[in-house]
């Protein structure tokens, strides 16, 4: 069974080892390790930032993923979203797909946002089918985004919920 719960105190080690994960860096097009100080820092800043939502996933009670939601814009009612279960956590056993189920009942059960949009490096086949299976679409091929730069195509997909 597939839980998020608010990212805490708990979640920050699993999370630490996996965002320096080289297989989730490169899926992420992120280009420097972190270290401890700097993940602890970007935790601090996440605690007072009401751009960014972030959920720890849990499957039968172990803390296996983290999803969530950043650009968050309440004006215009939408937010980006992403997702990524730990290396060592066994894959297609529609964990992620029960994930994005779980943040949908909740971004609706707040009622402030109705559109999600995700950015994906258009090599990452396996998220691409996952977001077009909990119902995301293709809106745009685009270089690059702020977040991520280089290291080649990007898929812009849009949901509106
Ligand atoms: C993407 C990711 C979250 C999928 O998690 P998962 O629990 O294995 O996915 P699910 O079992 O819920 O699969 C749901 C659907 O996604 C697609 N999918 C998942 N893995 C796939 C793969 N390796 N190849 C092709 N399609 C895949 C399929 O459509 C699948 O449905 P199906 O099994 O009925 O065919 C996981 O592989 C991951 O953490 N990847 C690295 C991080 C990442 O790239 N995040 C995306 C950037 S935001």
């Amino acid at each position: 069974m597939v839980v998020l719960d608010k990212l805490s105190d708990n979640h920050l080690m699993n999370t630490f080892r996996w965002i320096n994960d080289p297989h989730l860096s490169k899926m992420f097009l992120f280009k420097r390790q972190v270290t401890w100080e700097d993940h602890i820092r970007w935790y601090q800043k996440y605690l007072k930032d009401e751009s960014q939502e972030v959920y720890a996933i849990s499957y039968n009670s172990d803390h296996v993923g983290n999803i969530g939601l950043k650009e968050i814009d309440v004006l215009d009612r939408s937010a980006e979203t992403w997702i990524y279960l730990g290396q060592d956590v066994p894959k297609r056993k529609g964990i992620g797909y029960g994930a994005y189920l779980e943040l949908f009942r909740l971004i609706r059960s707040e009622g402030c946002i109705d559109k999600l949009c995700c950015h994906i490096a258009l090599f990452n086949q396996a998220s691409i089918s996952l977001y077009k299976k909990v119902g995301f679409e293709n809106v745009s091929q685009i270089e690059e985004t702020k977040h991520h730069v280089g290291n080649g195509e990007i898929v812009k997909m849009e949901i509106m919920l």
